[in-house]
């Protein structure tokens, strides 16, 4: 069986390393952090993602999985290493190679001692170009090898969720290997094939800038399906009587379109998705070329927070004074994550507009806290975070707000006005009781006679 090592610890390189230390694989991880590898060594996740603490503690048991400090031992003692590093963005919404490029020389620098030939795959989402420019080049400057012959090159992007990370290690629609040449490609397909078995998706082979661009194309093609279903969602808020998640259920049922990321919302936030599109845009600009339907998507994003403050004001008047309560602060259900979270977008702007914040969420209370400290105020409960606030905000669709009643709202709050922002209630319950408003939702229709 190979032995993988994985370079950086993040979501993909944590998780990924998890799924092929239990499916036998002897697995190295590396990171610079000796905070995290001491966590990660007694089995607990430096983040909050279902099952992988499990999973974790039982790859550690039975010592499939290691954790180690710089990149050497991981090198040296697999034969495949993964880069799994952060590519954070510019200021200007380009992608920051740093700790690409100081990984692919020191993977480089290792190769030079290793007799046996090795495989490097880039995972780390980066600009067209980057593995064959950067990478190759750093490799081969540094082992003063040559790349398709002494080690094997290739990129393979991801396409885990967070939240779902491990079902999406495990149950890939597809896998794309951009090969450096066909050995290499070679390699890592034999790599999947003994990882997924009888169970292996399509496997899509292609050349490395075009392997490197499908990442971007996935997620920009998402983020667009979202910010098309909020559209028409805005469109419906205008209509008596129309209803965005009767559409998307409709539409959704032509195969072309699928009935899949169709939930119409406050916008799409987290690590990935800003971070790609604006880097998709950066570096089309940067060949000449303006994507308008991604600027316009990105435009688009950001009306949402806007369109939001709008409907609270449209209730309250004034948002001077008034308690606002935030329910749902991560930047979807079932991660910690608060990264590009919508709740921070609209928490700032309220804030700005001298309304009082009141936050819950069942997951990411420590990391709201270290953004927003003194200038909010923290709830323990959803009814805690209600009480006495003049507008409710349903940012995120977490199973514990869909349990909550109208009389949650009504017997807490102050005024009891609810802004629905993911559709989790039913509206002929919710209307009857409360000021229920809703994205996608047009005001009720009269009653026909
Ligand atoms: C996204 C992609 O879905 C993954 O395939 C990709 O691997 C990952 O980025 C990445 O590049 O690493 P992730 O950011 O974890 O995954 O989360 P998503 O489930 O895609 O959600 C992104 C945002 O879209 C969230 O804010 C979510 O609330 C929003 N969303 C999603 C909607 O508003 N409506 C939907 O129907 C689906």
């Amino acid at each position: 069986m190979h032995k993988v090592s994985f370079v950086g610890m993040g979501y993909v390189g944590l998780c990924t390393a998890a799924c092929f230390a239990n499916k036998g694989f002897k697995t190295i991880i590396s990171t610079n952090d000796p905070k995290k590898i001491e966590m990660i060594n007694k089995g607990i996740p430096p983040f909050y993602e279902p099952q992988l603490e499990e999973l974790l503690k039982k790859v550690i048991k039975n010592k499939n999985l290691k954790a180690v400090v710089g990149r050497k031992e991981a090198i040296l003692k697999t034969d495949t290493s993964f880069i799994t590093v952060g590519t954070p963005s510019n200021p200007d919404g380009s992608v920051n190679l740093r700790f690409v490029e100081e990984t692919s020389k020191e993977i480089g620098k290792t190769l030079k001692k290793k007799e046996d030939g090795h495989l490097v795959v880039v995972k780390s989402t980066v600009p067209p170009g980057t593995t064959e420019k950067l990478v190759k080049t750093n490799l081969e400057k540094q082992s003063g090898k040559t790349c398709g012959k002494h080690f094997l090159l290739c990129f393979n992007p991801e396409f885990l969720r967070e939240g779902n990370a491990i079902y999406d290690t495990l149950n890939p629609d597809y896998i794309v290997i951009g090969g450096y040449n066909k050995k290499s490609a070679e390699a890592l397909e034999t790599l999947y094939k003994e990882f997924h078995k009888e169970n292996s998706p399509p496997i899509i082979k292609t050349n490395i800038p075009t392997a490197e661009l499908i990442k971007y194309a996935n997620n920009a093609f998402l983020a667009t399906k979202i910010t098309f279903v909020n559209t028409i969602a805005n469109i419906c808020e205008k209509i008596p009587g129309a209803d965005v998640t009767k559409i998307a259920e409709a539409i959704g049922k032509d195969h072309r379109i699928n009935p899949h990321f169709l939930n119409a919302g406050l916008g799409w936030g987290g690590s990935c998705f800003p971070k790609d599109l604006k880097a998709l845009i950066a570096f089309s600009k940067k060949l000449g070329y303006n994507p308008t339907l991604i600027q316009a998507t990105c435009k688009a994003n950001q009306d949402q927070i806007k369109f939001t403050i709008q409907k609270i004001q449209k209730e309250l008047k004034t948002l001077k004074g008034k308690t606002i309560a935030i329910l749902g602060l991560s930047f979807k259900p079932d991660t910690d994550d608060i990264r590009e979270a919508r709740s921070t977008k609209i928490i700032n702007q309220l804030l700005r507009e001298g309304a009082k914040i009141t936050a819950y969420d069942p997951m990411a209370m420590p990391n709201i806290k270290k953004v927003f400290k003194e200038k909010i105020k923290y709830a323990s409960s959803p009814t805690k975070c209600l009480k006495n606030a003049d507008c409710a905000i349903l940012v995120t669709e977490w199973e514990e707000f869909k349990k909550l009643k109208p009389e949650d709202f009504t017997q807490n709050m102050r005024e009891s006005i609810l802004i629905d922002g993911r559709r989790v209630y039913d509206p002929q319950e919710f209307s009857k009781k409360l000021r229920y408003i809703a994205i996608g939702l047009g005001e009720p229709l009269k009653p026909q006679l």
